[in-house]
């Protein structure tokens, strides 16, 4: 029977961990085998990931999925990814709503195909009463697209009298974005060696702590995340405060 997340036990850990999927093509290429077969590798290594989150403390996961800049890929390896997500929505659907684990989507579903977005839109309802993980799939999700259609939207509202321009400040934008209901993250991990975030969570991560670990994502585990975890409780955040 899984726990709760909210213990207050042990060491302080991440509550939100955000991690950029990375290093699925290096880990296919290395085994002679299609950028493709490392993205399958990649989503099979979710679950594991899913399932480490409340013994570790984790009430809310993000994870990286496809960017705003992916497109820019051949057509091949875009229309292979997007069949990988349905079927990765199809097969894990049931698994996640008996762990608990409720899932909801951020990035533009515009350009997504209908049948994606139906499955997307699904399972978010499905998952709705679940609440002892939160996963959120960033899916065609860039941040400075976020930023901007946020922005949209918000002068949407000053133009139409609903918002004055003298009351918007640092709390009203973040009511604006796709992660309105979820906190800031603490911890962002990013593997394949990269030290870059690649457009991921912009305004949500100005203070987060960062992880940049070689493993490639096919090859990250449950025993990983623990260590990172363990790393996390040993910083000290100080928000630009003094330290104790
Ligand atoms: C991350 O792995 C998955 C996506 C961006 C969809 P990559 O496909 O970027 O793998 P590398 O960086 O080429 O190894
Ligand atoms: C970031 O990885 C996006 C995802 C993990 C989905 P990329 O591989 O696309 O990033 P760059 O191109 O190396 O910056
Ligand atoms: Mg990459």
């Amino acid at each position: 029977m899984p726990r709760d997340t909210d213990n207050g036990e042990g060491p302080q850990g991440p509550k939100h961990v955000a991690i950029i999927m990375d290093g699925n093509g290096r880990w296919a290429q290395a085994r002679g085998r299609p950028r493709l077969f490392g993205h399958h590798a990649g989503a099979r290594r979710v679950r594991e990931v899913v399932e480490a989150c409340p013994d570790l403390g984790i009430k809310y996961l993000t994870i990286f999925a496809f960017s705003t800049e992916n497109w820019k890929r051949t057509q091949v390896e875009v229309a292979g990814l997007m069949s990988l997500f349905r079927r990765y929505i199809t097969k894990e659907t049931r698994a996640l709503k008996e762990r608990g684990v409720r899932v909801r989507f951020i990035g533009d579903r515009v350009r997504l195909d209908p049948k994606l977005i139906d499955l997307m839109d699904r399972l978010e309802k499905e998952t709705a009463h679940n609440d002892l993980v939160h996963l959120t799939i960033a899916l065609n999700y860039g941040g400075r697209d976020e930023v901007a259609r946020a922005t949209r939207r918000l002068a949407e509202d000053v133009a139409a009298g609903r918002l004055k321009p003298e009351d918007v400040d640092e709390e009203t934008l973040p009511r604006y974005l796709d992660t309105c209901v979820l906190p800031d993250p603490d911890l962002v991990i990013r593997t394949s060696g990269e030290a870059r975030i690649s457009n991921f969570l912009l305004w949500q991560s100005a203070y987060s702590e960062y992880e940049f670990i070689d493993t490639l994502w096919p090859d990250f585990t449950a025993a990983e995340l623990e260590r990172l975890c363990r790393n996390y409780g040993r910083r000290e955040r100080r928000f630009g405060a003094v330290g104790s």
